[in-house]
């Protein structure tokens, strides 16, 4: 399939100004990875065919992107698929989550380009509550771990995240520095399976704060209990993640 396919066809009566639907064709191809990091576009002359546009307008369209950090220009070269688009951040696009597999939110991160970063809200180690125990299959006074932060992607926030971990699954708090999975790993606890849940909801006062969106901004509440090879429940995180921020996609089959 060639470049110009994979950008597709406009809308037929699509509206607002035609420099922004070629912007918008372009930006979607690249953030569904239709058009992989550092393909090169089709020339100008061969776009202005295309979409029946007047060259002004497809340089316009692609010094949008260019500026967007989506696109790269090469003297001499032609227009290029950034090899990091800065548009999957949430300042410009949507970081897209496949729902069926047991990543992590840095490897999530990195798999799309982005650098992970944490802030830490609190790292406490204690006994566990009694709801804690249920979801984590403890006896009542079992050591936990609770990690809370809030984490970002090229410094933008994008989620909060609670986790309790059983407490025989890590040495101690400062096994924690970056990644959670990192560290369970380290220790021989990464888990292999886990039931996740997601719900809708708007965010309170306190959540919004903390990722700088205004109160009742949409977000995705995520309930992930992990569990290890022998079927010990090993960690419970809530998370909740801004809505403009993060695409679920799974892969179904029938079953
Ligand atoms: C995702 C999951 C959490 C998990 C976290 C680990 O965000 N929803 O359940 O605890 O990844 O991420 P990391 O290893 O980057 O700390």
């Amino acid at each position: 399939m060639s470049v110009i396919d994979r950008i597709g066809a406009l809308e037929p009566g699509g509206s607002g100004p035609l420099y922004l639907q070629l912007q918008q064709l372009i930006r979607s191809a690249i953030q569904r990875e239709r058009l992989a990091p550092a393909t090169a576009l089709p020339s100008e002359r061969d776009l202005t065919e295309r979409y029946s546009m007047s060259r002004v307008t497809v340089r316009r369209a692609l010094d949008g992107l260019v500026e967007d950090g989506m696109l790269e220009r090469r003297q001499g070269a032609g227009t290029f698929v950034a090899r990091r688009p800065e548009a999957s951040t949430p300042a410009g696009g949507r970081v897209e989550k496949n729902f069926a597999l047991l990543t992590s939110f840095s490897e999530d991160m990195r798999a799309r380009g982005l650098v992970p970063g944490n802030e830490w809200i609190a790292r406490m180690q204690g006994a566990v509550t009694p709801k804690e125990a249920l979801s984590l299959n403890l006896s009542p006074g079992s050591p936990v771990f609770r990690f809370q932060r809030i984490r970002f992607a090229d410094g933008m926030p994008m989620a909060f995240e609670a986790s309790t971990v059983a407490g025989y699954a890590l040495h101690s708090l400062d096994d924690v520095t970056d990644s959670l999975y990192d560290a369970l790993r380290a220790s021989g606890n990464r888990p292999v399976r886990a039931l996740q849940s997601v719900r809708a909801l708007g965010f309170d006062k306190e959540q919004a704060s903390r990722l700088g969106v205004a109160q009742g901004h949409a977000g995705l509440f995520i309930e992930r209990r992990s569990f290890l090879t022998d079927g010990r429940p090993v960690e419970v995180t809530h998370s909740y993640y801004r809505g403009d921020a993060y695409d679920l996609v799974a892969e179904l089959s029938d079953p």
